[in-house]
């Protein structure tokens, strides 16, 4: 077999997968498995650094599971697992937490804007949370992690691990590449100054398994706006980026000549692009509303996965041990 390069990538279980999710991520995973050796990660004990609870946690675990087999990604070819089923996680996060200086750790954005979003919540999980991704990066020694443009700080942090622990016990570990694909930004449908985002409510996203009616619903209610001058408002820029990303080049011929023309309808546009974004997930709902009557089956499929990437993480975390000299 010729030589596959590997690839981690992690989500946190916090909902449904919307659609700015899908254009981000998931297709780009769907691309990689057909060429990478694939780990695909569900960050459950990451999502414990937010308030929860375990009932939901359980049912956002299934979701992002079902959301994650549905789409296609096959678990023959990828990797697909739970990040608590494979131990080996918590267990390199202590070691490199002891390896990593506090600054750092206070100095990363992502921190200081859940600090300040969860006054009321400063866990030490949120601290360490970076500790923790790049242990679960590491653990596969990949060759790249494909990850949005908001997550470059964690990976420059699980380089700075690499750096150190290479120095401290002799290289071991490579340093691991970021994987920028691009995507459209996808804003949220009320508040189109901000990324579409589960947290500011089910307004705000289309989720990949919307039903068409809801879909329907939700864009009626997108704002429009009009921009300055012959400009597109954000909200209307928007929702021009979800047609070319679901529809046929002739309809957003269409609608780009109306806008330019001042004639455009807005109400048809929606109309148009919700039968185009649902006709895009037929396939998608048909096979997640099947998977989701058989929650015996994704188990399943998580627990195999966590075998495949237990046997690559505990060879890792072994040679760690031993380098760090917690073998006797
Ligand atoms: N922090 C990532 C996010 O919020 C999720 C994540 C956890 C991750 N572990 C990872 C991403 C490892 C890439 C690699 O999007």
């Amino acid at each position: 077999m010729p030589y596959k390069k590997t690839i981690l990538s992690g989500i946190q279980p916090s909902g449904k997968l919307h659609i700015g999710n899908y254009l981000g991520v998931i297709q780009s995973y769907q691309k990689l498995q057909h060429t990478h050796q694939c780990f695909f990660l569900i960050a459950d004990l990451h999502s414990l650094t937010e308030s929860f609870d375990p009932d939901q946690k359980r049912q956002d675990v299934m979701d992002l599971a079902l959301d994650l087999l549905a789409s296609g990604l096959n678990p023959k070819k990828a990797t697909i697992f739970r990040q608590s089923d494979v131990p080996a996680h918590s267990e390199l996060t202590w070691i490199f937490n002891c390896l990593t200086p506090m600054g750092q750790l206070e100095r990363m954005i992502q921190y200081k804007e859940k600090i300040a979003e969860q006054k009321s919540n400063v866990n030490a999980g949120l601290v360490t949370y970076p500790v923790m991704q790049a242990a679960d990066i590491l653990l596969y020694r990949p060759d790249a992690v494909p990850i949005g443009k908001d997550q470059e700080q964690h990976l420059e942090m699980a380089r700075q691990v690499v750096r150190t622990f290479n120095h401290r016990f002799k290289y071991y570990f490579k340093e691991v590449d970021s994987m920028f694909t691009e995507t459209p930004k996808v804003m949220s449908l009320l508040d189109p100054s901000k990324k579409m985002s589960k947290s500011a409510g089910e307004g705000h996203v289309i989720n990949m398994s919307d039903e068409p009616e809801v879909i329907k619903k939700k864009l009626a209610k997108a704002v429009t706006g009009s921009g300055p001058g012959k400009e597109k408002s954000a909200g209307v820029a928007n929702l021009f980026v979800l047609l070319e990303s679901f529809a046929d080049k002739a309809l957003v011929e269409k609608f780009e000549k109306e806008h330019a023309r001042d004639t455009i309808q807005y109400s048809e546009l929606k109309t148009k692009l919700a039968t185009a974004i649902s006709d895009h997930f037929v396939d998608f709902r048909k096979t997640r509303k099947a998977l989701s009557k058989n929650p015996t089956k994704v188990k399943k499929i998580l627990t195999q996965g966590a075998k495949k990437a237990s046997k690559v993480a505990n060879e890792t975390l072994a040679e760690v041990k031993k380098r760090v000299g917690l073998n006797i």
